[in-house]
């Protein structure tokens, strides 16, 4: 059996050297005043077993992973409907670009994106009530902890999204998008600015290699077709422009965030979350990227 704790112990010490070579993501005030030189690791087993190493209780912002928890609230909300609206393709351009909604009418290329991610938003602002408050609920009961938003970080999120409000409008001006702008980007920056360790988002995002069902009650979140597909756009569309780079190095379904977290998936074996806040130049943590290709390497465990 492998022993996980000594094998994130290494990994913690070999990413050392990588410390000062990335760059924090600064466009976001409150994500620029986070120290450097922070790693953590987790994983947990589809059987429960957990290991972690570093930095891994410390909260950070998910930012982007959160698109994993909103997407899977509609499509439990939706089911096969949400397609409607959403492509699942690769967009090979930058998270945050408007060039495809043009030439795609308002219908971004996949959740995974910003535009993506606001149509789910809108989705669910749609469908249930209190939304900002589903989520943050359902999120906390996959993780058995009480996870909160940080404030600081949504607002300063408000303060400087001119991109998420065009690319919002955008999508509005094509009749895509139901509810009001501001509405919608309230949960999509709420959504961002939701504050978890490694250690909660790998037992969270225990589902997506449990077929679907969650770590701690064992409860159904999604269906065994519908996780396989949350896992195929991971694989796909999870890291953005770096997505090919991803399955080439890594091969296991990733989503990033640019709070320096990603979260990995190993279907039927485990989920590892690894956080370092400098990014590399596609914009994923540098440290975490070395060290999911570290665990790779020492495990061999991959899809491939
Ligand atoms: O929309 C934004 O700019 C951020 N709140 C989320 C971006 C993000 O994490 C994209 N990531 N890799």
């Amino acid at each position: 059996m492998l022993n996980f704790d000594s094998i994130l112990a290494a990994i913690a010490v070999e990413i050392r050297p990588l410390f000062g070579q990335g760059k924090i993501a600064d466009y976001i005030p409150a994500l620029a005043r986070v120290p450097n030189e922070q790693f953590g690791i987790a994983l947990r087993t589809a059987d429960g077993r957990e290991a972690y190493a570093g930095d891994a209780h410390t909260p950070f912002s998910i930012q982007s992973i959160s698109k994993v928890f909103t997407l899977t609230l509609a499509m439990q909300e939706l089911g096969d409907r949400l397609w409607e609206r959403i492509g699942r393709e690769p967009s090979g351009d930058p998270f945050n670009s408007l060039i495809q909604l043009e030439h795609e009418q308002g219908v971004p290329r996949n959740p995974f994106i910003n535009a993506g991610a606001i149509v789910v938003a809108d989705r669910l602002v749609s469908r249930l009530p209190d939304t900002q408050r589903a989520v943050r609920q359902f999120v906390s009961s996959l993780c058995g902890e009480e996870i909160a938003f940080d404030e600081e970080v949504a607002r300063s999120e408000a303060e400087t999204g001119f991109r998420n409000i065009a690319l919002a409008n955008f999508i509005k001006s094509f009749g895509k998008l139901d509810n009001p702008v501001e509405q919608v980007l309230d949960l999509y920056f709420h959504q961002c600015a939701l504050s978890m360790s490694c250690v909660q988002l790998a037992r969270a995002c225990a589902y997506l290699c449990r077929d679907g069902a969650s770590a701690l009650r064992d409860q159904r979140v999604l269906n065994e077709r519908q996780t396989r597909r949350i896992n195929a756009l991971m694989l796909t569309c999870g890291t953005y422009d770096a997505a090919g780079e991803f399955a080439f190095r890594i091969g296991l379904p990733s989503k990033s965030g640019v709070g320096g977290g990603i979260v990995a998936v190993l279907p039927d074996r485990l989920t590892v979350c690894v956080w370092s806040p400098e990014l590399g130049p596609s914009g994923n943590s540098l440290a975490g990227m070395r060290a999911l290709e570290l665990f790779v390497e020492k495990t061999k465990l991959s899809v491939f």
